[in-house]
């Protein structure tokens, strides 16, 4: 049986939601994590926790992945400390929630510096370990790198590069023993809607959406590792996701459609 103990993992995005998540259920596994943030202080506790509960070694780094040099300092500390790297997941992301119409293209350019740039940059550092230790580098992308939702112009167009730039290296790898991995959840409980970005680049401040009915972190955490632990291609996570990407793929005017439906059942619809 594959076992992940004494494996290093970083994770990006983890003082909160799905890589919060994931640093639990690797320690769970006895793998030792690099975990990285913008919030110190969150993530200084969650490493001292899980320590403590998993005995397994955590290590904090204080990084905006949307910064090429802070990326490399996660890669350099991960290896000062473990002297090695098997899994990269980069999931830190930040949402958006506004009309391109009434966007200050800003907004549009952080989404992109941490989601795309963020991915590229981390990858970029870590690669050369990955290959030497055989292991994954995983993108926590979204349904909405596959179907363009309304109201998330610079989100969907981040998650849509870091698909391409994932199946691109994926593509190049294939001579080497690296496992490349897209996991992309649904709707599922975090604290992402109430941290996107409205029209002008302020925290939305609230969910737009029914948090308590969406699949939690937890379980997003669960399939991801399995995933990674298994080395899958991709990851969609729920009934809807896949009918999303099947429906789009053979009838993209219908989708158009039924997406548009769907965004105009939100709290306070920004389409109505
Ligand atoms: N929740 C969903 O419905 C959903 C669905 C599909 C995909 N996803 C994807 O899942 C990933 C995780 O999101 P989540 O739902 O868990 O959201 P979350 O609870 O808001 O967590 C986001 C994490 O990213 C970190 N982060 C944000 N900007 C950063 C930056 N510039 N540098 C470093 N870290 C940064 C945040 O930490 P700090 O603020 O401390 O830096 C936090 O740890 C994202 O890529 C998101 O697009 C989420």
């Amino acid at each position: 049986m594959k076992t992940n103990k004494n494996k290093v993992v970083i994770i990006t995005g983890a003082s909160s939601g799905i890589g919060k998540a994931c640093a639990e259920e690797y320690a769970k596994q006895g793998a030792n994590l690099v975990l990285v943030a913008r919030n110190e202080t969150l993530l200084d506790s969650i490493c001292q926790q899980l320590e403590k509960t998993y005995s397994i070694k955590a290590l904090a780094v204080k990084a905006d992945v949307s910064l090429e040099s802070d990326c490399k300092k996660i890669v350099s500390q991960a290896l000062i400390t473990f002297g090695k790297i098997d899994v990269l997941i980069n999931n830190a992301g930040i949402s958006m929630r506004a009309l391109f119409l009434d966007l200050d293209l800003v907004v549009l350019k952080n989404l992109m510096d941490v989601n795309f740039w963020g991915t590229v940059y981390c990858t970029k550092y870590a690669l050369p370990e990955i290959i030497k230790s055989g292991g994954s580098i995983v993108g926590v992308s979204s349904i909405a790198g596959y179907r363009g939702l309304p109201g998330r112009t610079g989100y969907s167009a981040s998650k849509f590069a870091m698909n391409g730039f994932m199946e691109s290296l994926r593509t190049e790898l294939l001579p080497t023993n690296v496992h490349v991995m897209l996991a992309c959840p649904g709707f599922t409980t975090s604290n992402i809607r109430v941290a996107a970005l409205s029209k002008d680049a302020s925290p939305h401040g609230e969910t737009s959406m029914e948090e308590g009915k969406m699949m939690s972190a937890e379980e997003v955490a669960r399939r991801i590792v399995a995933g990674i632990t298994a080395r899958k291609r991709s990851l969609i996570m729920t009934n809807q996701g896949k009918l999303a990407v099947w429906v789009n793929k053979l009838f993209p005017a219908l989708a158009d459609r039924l997406v548009f439906k769907h965004f105009t059942k939100e709290k306070n619809p920004l389409i109505k």
